[in-house]
Parts: C-alpha cells; sequence; structure tokens
C-alpha cells in the first residue's frame, strides 16, 4: 500500500479534530467532515475518542457498542474488528463509549502510551481512504495520542472575546506534541465555527486571522439552528439539511481536506464531483420507512441495587419515646413558671389595693 501519510507508515491520512476547549463544535465537525468525505466518494473510517459518543449517535449509533475506540486502544481488536457500518455508504463508526472514561489511567500504564493510538490505527485495512478523530474536549492522554497520530489537526475556533487565549493555549500544546513525538505534523487548520455576521465577529476573526495567518482555513460554518435539530435527531447536518449554508461550509472544508491529501499522493476531485456529493446527502436524506411502530429505544442499563442502610439500634423505637417524654418532661418546667407569675400578680394587686385603701384613709 501506497504511503500516503508522509510518515513512514502505511496507513491512510489521519484528521484529527481537536480543541481542549468544549462546546466549539468537535463533533459537529468531526461528523460532518466525515459524512461529507463519504459523499465525494471517500472511504472514511470516524473514531469517536469521546466517553460522551455524540459522534456515534450522529452517525445513527443506536445502543452502547460493545467493540469500539475503547477495545481498539486495549488492543483487543484490530480497526476492521471495532469498526461497525452506519448507514451512509463509504462511512464507518469506531464507536464511543462510557469506558473511554477508563482508557487515560489505562493507556498511561503501557509503554509509550502517547503511541498506543498510532500503532493500533496502523491495523487500517487497506479499503480506507481516511479517518477522521473526534477529540474529548481535553488535553489528556486520549488527545495527545491523536495529535501524535495526526498528519491533520483542525482546530475548531468559536470567535469570542476568549477565544484567541484559549487558541493559543490549544496551539501550543499541538506544537508541543509536534516537537516532542510528531514532527511530520505539518498541517494545523483553524476553523471557525458558529460565526455570526455581527461588528464584535467580524473583529474578532481579523484579530485570529492576524495572530494566525494562512493557517485560518478559507470557510466559516455559520451559527445555524439546525445543526441542534441534527445533533437532537441523531443525523449529520449535512444530511438533514445539506444545502443549508453551514451544510455547505462542511461540504467546502470536506473538499479543502482532500485537496490537502492530493498533496500527499491520493487522488485529486474531478469536476462535477461537488454537485455529485451534494446530490448523494441529498439521497440520503431519505426518512425511514414508516413501520407504524413507535422508534426502537437504546436498552437501558440495570443499575446495581442499592447498598441497604445500616440496620436500626435495638429498642430504637423505646428511645423515640424516651425523647418525646423529655420534650413532656420541658414542657412540665414552664407550667411552675406560669403558676409563679401568677401568683406575684395576684399579689400585686393585693398590695396595689391595700397602698390605695391606706392613702385614703390619711
Ligand atoms: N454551527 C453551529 N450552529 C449552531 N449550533 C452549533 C453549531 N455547531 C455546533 N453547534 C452546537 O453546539 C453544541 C456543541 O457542539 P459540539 O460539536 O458538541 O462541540 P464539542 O464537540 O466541541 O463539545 C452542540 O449543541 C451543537 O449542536
Ligand atoms: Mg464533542
Amino acid at each position: 500500500m501506497l504511503d500516503e501519510s508522509g510518515k513512514g507508515r502505511t496507513t491512510p491520512p489521519i484528521i484529527v479534530v481537536f480543541n481542549q476547549k468544549g462546546g466549539i463544535g468537535k463533533t459537529t465537525t468531526s461528523v460532518n467532515l466525515a459524512t461529507c468525505l463519504a459523499a465525494l466518494g471517500r472511504r472514511v473510517v470516524l473514531v469517536d475518542l469521546d466517553a460522551q459518543s455524540n459522534a456515534s449517535t450522529s452517525v445513527g449509533l443506536s445502543s452502547p457498542a460493545a467493540t469500539g475506540a475503547y477495545q481498539l486502544l486495549r488492543g483487543e481488536v484490530d480497526v476492521t474488528h471495532a469498526c461497525r457500518a452506519t448507514p451512509y455508504p463509504n462511512l464507518r463508526l469506531v464507536a464511543g463509549s462510557d469506558d473511554l472514561s477508563w482508557a487515560d489511567t489505562e493507556i498511561a500504564l503501557k509503554p509509550d502510551p502517547q503511541y498506543v493510538l498510532e500503532r493500533a490505527l496502523a491495523t487500517t485495512p487497506g479499503d480506507v481512504d481516511v479517518v477522521v478523530v473526534d477529540c474529548p474536549p481535553a488535553f489528556g492522554i486520549l488527545s495527545v495520542n491523536a495529535t501524535v497520530a495526526a498528519d491533520v489537526v483542525i482546530l475548531p475556533v468559536v470567535p469570542s472575546p476568549l477565544a484567541l487565549d484559549g487558541l493559543h493555549k490549544a496551539w501550543w500544546n499541538i506544537q508541543r506534541v509536534r516537537t516532542h513525538f510528531n514532527r511530520d505534523l505539518d498541517t494545523m487548520d483553524i476553523l471557525f465555527t458558529m460565526t455570526e455576521d455581527s461588528e464584535l465577529m467580524h473583529r474578532l476573526t481579523e484579530a485570529i486571522v492576524a495572530s494566525f495567518g494562512s493557517r485560518v482555513l478559507p470557510v466559516m460554518v455559520p451559527r445555524d439552528l439546525k445543526v441542534v435539530e441534527a445533533a437532537a435527531r441523531d443525523l449529520p447536518l449535512v444530511v438533514l439539511e445539506p444545502d443549508c449554508q453551514a451544510a455547505l461550509s462542511y461540504l467546502r472544508l470536506a473538499e479543502l481536506m482532500v485537496g490537502k491529501m492530493a498533496v500527499k499522493g491520493a487522488a485529486p476531485l474531478e469536476d462535477g464531483t461537488h454537485e455529485a456529493a451534494l446530490e448523494r446527502l441529498r439521497q440520503w436524506r431519505k426518512p425511514p420507512p414508516e413501520t407504524g411502530q413507535p422508534p426502537k429505544r437504546p436498552p437501558v442499563r440495570e443499575s446495581p441495587p442499592l447498598e441497604p442502610g445500616p440496620a436500626p439500634k435495638p429498642n430504637w423505637d423505646q428511645d423515640l419515646t424516651e425523647q418525646e417524654g423529655d420534650f413532656a418532661d420541658t414542657s412540665g418546667h414552664w407550667g411552675w413558671k406560669i403558676g409563679v407569675a401568677v401568683l406575684l400578680v395576684a399579689l400585686g394587686a393585693v398590695l396595689g389595693f391595700a397602698f390605695g385603701r391606706w392613702m385614703y384613709l390619711v
């Protein structure tokens, strides 16, 4: 097989979507980029490294995966056996799962822990053209592994007042990985996501472009509520609404990525591929056949039974009665106090009357 990665190995190009910040569009970008690459005729494997598994559900995973990224990282399966089919031709999924929360600890104990994913992806079969990896929202060992294995890193960024600071941090983290573990990583691209047409946003994007220059991709993904709807319906946006502006931006991103891969020897896009890809996405939008049945829910995991609480002490009910008795006694103390008060008032009245009489007689 051809060494397309330029890294002295025979795996296909690996595109990693990373930013240590959460909620900035990593998963949305991974899912829609992978789906668009598939629509462009590339055979794609999407690897979900996030324990939240949102990328997996977005491409149709409806129940917890028995094999996926966790088992791949542990070396229990190769890429072929870690993969499952998706509803979209050319797109296969290495699913995320809850177990990935443990992977950090387990990987750290392995020899050369930063190369675990790269070694695992070396088992990718020859019929895969490109791998897309969705990272968790932290710069832990999983993200380090992903950036070590990467040929291209895409850094999604939402232009906001704090974005520049976060972007510099993420950038320097990738630079460190590059210096120590992945000197062949030559493509680190910034992708603006959730952009809005406002004065403030224009100024912020200009500031980032001034700082990072040509590292900023010539495509932006606008904020669009359809993205949220697509996530809620477990569909890639580019399938739900292929003609909306945000979806077209993701298709453009995929075309840019194919262009970068073509530089490294992969087949370039032919004329008319854009229209063909768009048409394919519209086809994939077909609604599922009506079955008359309610939609199938994923099986609910049984919760472990609750531990029984400590057994009550013997005679606990008697203790309670005694406490009540104490309370009654306490109110008894008030009884004599009230009695004394009444006596004092009566004595005062008698003395007052006697004093009055004496004054009258004198
Ligand atoms: N272009 C967009 N327009 C509107 N909402 C978006 C857009 N991109 C992402 N979102 C929403 O923002 C939230 C975070 O996106 P997500 O891709 O999960 O980020 P991350 O993986 O970085 O945590 C999700 O609810 C997603 O639907
Ligand atoms: Mg995510």
